[in-house]
């Protein structure tokens, strides 16, 4: 089994970089070329046929965090962010996890839930309609996908509900759908407008809206790590880090940013290898205010042994299957070195990575600050651009600290001078 606890893979040339993803992951050079593309991976041609109006690709940086042991397997996540620190702050929480053990993870099955929306109807009567043709319904959701039901996956369940709105009170109808490894949205959004004709004629009443919900509360995944209190720095660091989180927890202008730091974990994975960042993105905080309080989606306390530990709970709607993951070279070729073979297990490294994410953030924030990594990472770019080695950067970047003169220029007049 491959080892992810690679060291130094910042220091190393892209050849060398991709090198080792290549040999982790088995990939193939056809493989290896599609990341070495520069044109992000996709061709005008596919990106006009991807949406309107289209003029151009975008791209944007493509690294791997290291460290990752996730439920005792090894991960090299790949993650698609513009920000620094991002990668190196995953790498570092995983490697401090990783002392304890690594991540613990586990996702829920993967329900879609699709609602329709009725109105014009006597409420009570329509759910009693429903419920006894709840079998006719579902045979009609589920003869729009063979896929799922061969699979023996598809619409399961239904229920109704009844909502208090200015305009009065509605009937809402959710199919619950066992969408495997797909994230499901057109099977859901397919099945919900399959079935309305069939609702309006049970229960009298008038379908209006029929669309997948993307808060997937029966898509959760929860993740654990225990951070050693040594690697951590002590326990005093320790308890710094439990009144951070405690901070997040009770203001929700702090909550929103400490989010954002898991958010920059999952979602540059979920971007690698092409997922609906904005399904998850609103679904986590429609989660984080769950309570009726906007809180923090993490919890962080301390064990017995003063060990840090701490936990994250998200709803994730992914899959490996069907849609972008399965268009996109570099997401189907980001998939293959993360190496997941199933939904469930790609939406565990997406919520690992968002708790490392936040580790990483917090236990700065409540050490140095976050600008001092920022900067030292910044000086380290900034020596790679003035065409600085490996031991060259080390040198200019301590230097360009200790002047607090961050810049190309000085870092193209300190490698003259070396
Ligand atoms: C920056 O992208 C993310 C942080 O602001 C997260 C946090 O404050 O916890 C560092």
């Amino acid at each position: 089994m491959s080892d992810s606890s690679i060291s130094k893979l910042f220091e190393k040339t892209r050849k060398e970089r991709l090198e080792i993803v290549a040999n982790f992951a088995n990939l193939s050079s056809d493989e290896i070329k599609i990341l070495q593309s520069d044109n992000g991976g996709i061709s005008f041609d596919k990106a006009d046929k991807m949406v309107e109006n289209a003029i151009g690709t975008f791209s944007l940086p493509l690294g791997i965090a290291t460290n990752f042991k996730i439920n005792g397997k090894d991960y090299i996540v790949p993650m698609v962010i513009e920000e620094p620190s991002v990668i190196a702050a995953a790498s570092k929480g995983a490697k401090v996890a990783r002392i304890k053990g690594g991540f613990e993870v586990s996702a829920l099955e993967s329900y879609s839930i699709g609602q329709i929306q009725v109105l014009d109807v006597d409420i009570p009567t329509a759910i009693k309609a429903i419920e006894n043709s709840k079998n006719k319904i579902l045979d009609l959701a589920n003869s729009k996908s063979n896929t799922l039901s061969k699979m023996g996956k598809g619409a399961k369940e239904i229920s109704c509900k009844e909502i208090d709105t200015p305009s009065g009170k509605m009937l809402i109808v959710e199919l619950l759908i066992d969408v495997g490894d797909a994230m499901g949205a057109n099977v859901t959004n397919t099945m919900c407008e399959a079935v309305s004709p069939l609702i309006e004629k049970i229960s009298g009443g008038r379908a209006l809206l029929r669309i997948l919900s993307n808060y997937s509360t029966r898509r959760i995944a929860k993740a654990k790590a225990v951070f050693e209190k040594e690697a951590v720095g002590g326990d005093e660091v320790v308890d710094n880090i439990i009144l951070a989180f405690e901070f997040a927890d009770n203001d929700v202008y702090r909550a929103v940013t400490h989010n954002k730091g898991i958010m920059n974990g999952t979602i540059a994975v979920a971007n690698a290898v092409g997922q609906d960042s904005r399904a998850i993105e609103a679904a986590a905080n429609a989660y984080a205010a769950e309570s009726g309080r906007y809180r923090s989606l993490s919890r962080w306390s301390k064990d017995d042994e003063g060990n840090l530990v701490g936990t994250l709970e998200i709803p994730l709607s992914v899959g490996i299957v069907g849609g972008i993951a399965n268009v996109h070279p570099v997401a189907k070729v980001c998939t293959k070195v993360l190496g997941v073979k199933t939904a469930q297990e790609l939406a565990c490294v997406m919520t690992a990575t968002g708790l490392a994410q936040n580790y990483s953030a917090i236990r700065a924030l409540a050490t140095e600050g976050i600008q001092k990594g920022h900067m030292r990472l910044h000086a380290r770019n900034l020596a790679a651009a003035a065409g600085a080695t490996t031991e060259q950067i080390d040198v200019i970047v301590q230097k360009m600290i200790e002047e607090k003169k961050i810049s190309l220029d000085r870092a193209k007049e300190l490698l003259e001078q070396i």
